[in-house]
Parts: C-alpha cells; sequence; structure tokens
C-alpha cells in the first residue's frame, strides 16, 4: 500500500496508473476507522483497480465551536486497516498542502445545504463541497463513494458532480450501526456510558417511525412529537432537528405519501449525533 503525503505524488500516483489504463475508486474520510468507513471501502473494492483513500481532517468544514482540536485520531490502526481492507493508496496530506497560504476559494451550493444540519452547521457543506472537490481534482477517481449516515452531504456531493462536470461516478453505502443499532461514528469515542445508552434513542426513533408509519399515521408532525417526546426519556439528549423531507431537494414534507426521509440530530451531551432512514409507506 502507497502511502502518498503531499497533492503533487498523490497526483502523479494518480496519472501513471491512468496511463496504465487502471481505474480509481476514492473513498475519501477524516479517519479514526470504524466499520461504516471499511464498508465503503469494502464496496469499492471489486469495482476498481486501484482503491484510494484520503485521510484529512478538514478544517473548513468544523465551526468555531466544533470539535476540530479533539477530532480522534489513531493514523497506524487507520493503516493497519485500510491495509486489511486492499486500499492500494492511502492520501494523507497535512492542512498547509491542502489550505496553502492565501487560499480563498470556497464552493458553495445553492440549496441543499439551507436543511437538516446546513442550518445548524454554517460553514459546514461549503468545507465539505470545496474540499471534495479538491480530492477530485487531486486524485481523478472514476468512482467514488460516500456512506448514506451522512445524507445530506451525499446529496450535496451528487449535485456538485453534476454541476461541475466531474466525470466520475458517485456511489452511495448503506448505514452501518453497532449491534444495538447505534449508527456507527467517530464521534461515539466521546460517549460516556450513559450518553452510549441515551444514543440509542437516534435509531430506536427511526424504528418508532416506521412502526407508526406502517400502522397508517401520514401526518409528519403527529410522529414528529411522538419521537422527541421519546428521545426526551432518555439522559443528556438535547434535539437538535426532527426532519420529515423530500430525498432529493430535502426539503420538508406536509404528508408521508411516498418515499420520505426521516433525518435526526441530536446532542448527546456535548456530542451531535445523526442518523437517517428513508421510509417508503407503501413496504
Ligand atoms: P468521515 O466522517 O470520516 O466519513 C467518511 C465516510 O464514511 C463518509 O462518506 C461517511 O458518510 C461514511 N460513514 C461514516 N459513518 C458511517 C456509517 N456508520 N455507515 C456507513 N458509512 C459511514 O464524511 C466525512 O468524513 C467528511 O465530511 C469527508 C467526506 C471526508 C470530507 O472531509
Amino acid at each position: 500500500m502507497d502511502i502518498l503525503k503531499t497533492k503533487s505524488d498523490m497526483r502523479e500516483w494518480s496519472k501513471k496508473k491512468k496511463k496504465d489504463s487502471k481505474t480509481i475508486c476514492l473513498v475519501p474520510t477524516m479517519g479514526y476507522f470504524h466499520q461504516g468507513h471499511i464498508s465503503l471501502m469494502e464496496k469499492g473494492k471489486p469495482l476498481c483497480d486501484e482503491l484510494v483513500v484520503s485521510l484529512f481532517v478538514n478544517p473548513a468544514q468544523f465551526g468555531p465551536n466544533e470539535d476540530l482540536n479533539s477530532y480522534p485520531s489513531n493514523i497506524e490502526n487507520d493503516l493497519a486497516l485500510a491495509e486489511k481492507a486492499g486500499v492500494t493508496a492511502v492520501f494523507l496530506p497535512d492542512k498547509k498542502n491542502i489550505y496553502p497560504e492565501n487560499f480563498q476559494t470556497q464552493i458553495k451550493l445553492q440549496d441543499l445545504p439551507k436543511f437538516l444540519c446546513g442550518k445548524f452547521r454554517p460553514v459546514h457543506f461549503a468545507g465539505v463541497a470545496t474540499v471534495v472537490t479538491k480530492l477530485f481534482n487531486i486524485v481523478m477517481p472514476d468512482i467514488a463513494i460516500f456512506g448514506q449516515k451522512d445524507y445530506q452531504q451525499l446529496q450535496i456531493i451528487k449535485q456538485l458532480t453534476l454541476d461541475l462536470d466531474f466525470d466520475i461516478k458517485i456511489m452511495a453505502g448503506d448505514i452501518i450501526r453497532e449491534k444495538d443499532g447505534l449508527a456507527m461514528s467517530s464521534r461515539n469515542a466521546y460517549l460516556s456510558k450513559v450518553q452510549r445508552t441515551s444514543a440509542l434513542s437516534l435509531s430506536k426513533s427511526l424504528n418508532l417511525a416506521k412502526e407508526l408509519i406502517a400502522g397508517g399515521e401520514k401526518n409528519p408532525a403527529a410522529v414528529k412529537n411522538r419521537i422527541e417526546a421519546f428521545i426526551c426519556t432518555f439522559p443528556e439528549t438535547n434535539i437538535e432537528y426532527i426532519s420529515f423531507c423530500n430525498p432529493k431537494t430535502l426539503e420538508n414534507i406536509d404528508s408521508i405519501e411516498n418515499h420520505v426521509l426521516l433525518a435526526i440530530a441530536v446532542k448527546v451531551g456535548k456530542t451531535r449525533l445523526i442518523d437517517n432512514a428513508l421510509i417508503n409507506p407503501a413496504q
């Protein structure tokens, strides 16, 4: 497995592979790998000749009061896991290499960041869109894979790929969960024992919503009220949003008729957790 620490080395590597007619798949990450990350690598492995993982904690996507400085990291372990998953190259740049002095460009989408997490994290998606655009230009992949766990991020990346004419196929990986249902996240490492139990309120809420909808409930407000009351029974929880929305536009819907996205963000102690489910009332 090759480790490329600068964008010029990464670009040279990709150019060489392309010259040899190799296809490249990219899995962008911020490291501290769990099975969610690994599942994206496993999905990409059979689809390409070269599997590249980028590992970069992107400062541009963290707000001033967010956890940039405490974001968990274990690069040695990440490299071992990547190798085991069949990754052929890890792109591991430092901040100065990605954002040199006098860096001044931002990629901002018009509508998709207005909803869900974007409402509460005003700089986040411009930071994500900018770094992913740079990664696409540096690695030049044929395929890039993102997790449905960050549903809004995935939609934003699909849209920017279309808008900016990247010739890259964007693929989605399912949400990988712990045995008890908690969606895997690098941020789960922050949770105390009590908070870990409270964190389960998110996935349990999605199940509760599915049950209510399967029972014929079509009113999003009614389901939201039930979920809100349920989450509040768990200690240290603070709901940021519970949204029923159109899975493409992310706009709120007022009746649960077709496929809907239910997306939830809850602060458990200081840790912000998200989860979501696509729900089809016909099923
Ligand atoms: P990070 O949080 O490290 O996540 C990297 C990828 O793993 C993302 O596509 C994310 O959706 C996916 N992922 C995380 N948890 C998952 C889970 N439980 N199941 C399935 N996939 C999961 O997302 C980012 O990094 C950054 O914003 C990035 C795209 C790298 C840009 O900086």
